[in-house]
């Protein structure tokens, strides 16, 4: 496995201009709408835990992402004037207890008026002098850092942005094949970890090694979850020990190139045909919802949609009896699936703007008895979101059902055999395309 992907990066500086060309167009558009004439992007800064002197991990404005694949340069500001070459100036502190930020250098350099920063007090001499005609984005929680410009934030540029991100460039989409891949490579090693019968730290560590990233550049926390560990949704504990007997692990873990992440998750059995069984049901499933995925589908629908499938699944697998009306109104199917179908995914994990009717800010609340779901727009070309139907033994919810009309309808056996598994999820990142659709995560498996 490659350990990085700068041999990959002469074929996305062909794409970068372009990609330059959109973000510019969308932030004349903000500027416009907003009655500001520049935008500066601040990339953000560390933030110190209390009463210590360590920092929190650093995590770049997404903003400043979506200009330049720098994901750890803190202090630096992006400067935009339409019709100029966007200025980046770029924080390199005189600092002897850290690595600083080396020399730019790559496909995007030439694209932008660079300077180099040494100190804070050294910012403010490259900004506009008008500054009530600027408006900057970024994370300020320090007023020294926004030198003056009252503006920040502003909605109106906020919400064009966030609406615009939905779509990705032909660079975007290109660098989130990478992840995509690079994600995938790390699943093949934790399911050889798992087979191994590893612990849940060990296959974690057997996945970081294969992407190359440490637990920080990870893009969200794996979660590694043996056995019924696999019921708890956002389960992060990484057991040191592997359990006495080893019978199924869920994997949610993704990897990012350049800021931009993949989200994968995959659920193997340890032998156990019935489970392996309802595991290639569920996979079965997930791939028919992949195939609905289009331009024009309203992705409330796919949700919806999804319940009534999986009531069918319940049914034919001995865990409900019922109607899949029924089994949707009597709660059965969100017992058993109490996560939305998915989200929007790029720079950010859960990528901004899954709910905007409009750019100026209007949203689309999630259907009734919904409320996780958090994408419920209207598909687009070249949206890249996750496909990742669940079924899970949540005692807790399932508990919930007794007492009502639902009690009756599941059947409480055929939970207490599949407890043991914890549950079932698989999540692919799918483009949408007319009549069409790219799964990215598949075609990086294949690749491999
Ligand atoms: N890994 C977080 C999610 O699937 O949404
Ligand atoms: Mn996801
Ligand atoms: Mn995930």
């Amino acid at each position: 496995m490659k350990s990085d992907y700068t041999d990959k990066n002469s074929s996305l500086g062909s794409l970068y201009g372009d990609h330059l060309e959109t973000i510019t167009a969308r932030h004349d558009h903000a500027l416009e709408q907003a009655g500001a004439s520049h935008v500066l992007i601040y990339s953000g800064n560390p933030k110190v835990a209390f009463l210590d002197d360590h920092y929190y991990p650093f995590k770049a404005n997404p903003h400043f992402v979506s200009w330049v694949p720098l994901t750890r340069l803190p202090f630096s500001y992006l400067i935009y004037t339409p019709g100029e070459a966007p200025v980046l100036l770029y924080f390199q502190p005189q600092d002897y207890w850290h690595v600083v930020p080396g020399t730019p250098d790559g496909y995007w350099t030439r694209h932008f008026d660079i300077r180099i920063v040494n100190a804070i007090e050294d910012i403010a001499a490259h900004l506009p002098k008008q500054r009530e005609k600027c408006i900057v984005i970024g994370e300020i929680d320090d007023e020294a850092m926004a030198f003056g410009i009252e503006r920040v934030n502003p909605n109106t540029a906020i919400n064009i942005l966030h609406y615009a991100r939905g779509i990705k460039t032909d660079y975007e989409l290109a660098v989130m094949r990478l992840a995509a891949e690079r994600g995938a490579a790390g699943h093949r090693a934790a399911e050889a970890a798992f087979r191994e019968g590893r612990s849940e730290f060990d296959i974690h560590r057997s996945y970081c090694e294969a992407v190359s990233h440490t637990d920080e550049e990870l893009p969200y926390g794996n979660i590694v979850a043996l056995n019924e560990h696999g019921a708890v949704l956002h389960y992060t504990d990484l057991d040191r020990a592997s359990p006495a007997v080893t019978v199924s692990f869920l994997i949610d873990a993704g990897a990012q190139v350049h800021g931009y992440a993949s989200d994968i998750t995959r659920t193997y059995s340890f032998g156990d045909m019935r489970f392996q069984g309802l595991i290639d049901r569920i996979d079965r499933m997930q791939q028919e919802i992949v195939a609905k995925v289009e331009v024009g589908v309203d992705y409330r629908d796919l949700h919806v949609n999804t319940h009534r499938m999986l009531a069918e699944v319940l049914v034919d697998t001995e865990l409900a009896k019922g109607d899949p009306d029924t089994l949707l109104e009597t709660g059965v199917t969100s017992a058993f699936f109490p996560h939305g179908l998915g989200h929007l995914l790029g720079i950010q994990v859960h990528d901004v703007g899954g709910f905007m009717e409009n750019e100026s800010g209007t949203t689309i609340d999630p259907p009734s008895g919904h409320p996780f779901l958090r994408l419920t727009r209207v598909l687009e070309q070249n949206m890249v979101l996750t496909i990742e139907p669940g079924l899970y033994v949540i005692d807790m919810l399932l508990e919930n059902l007794r007492g009502t009309p639902a009690e009756k309808l599941v059947k409480w056996d055929t939970i207490d055999w599949l407890r043991p598994f914890g549950g079932i999820r698989i999540e692919d990142d799918v483009r949408v395309l007319v009549n069409d659709r790219e799964n990215l995560t598949r075609d990086a498996f294949a690749l491999l």
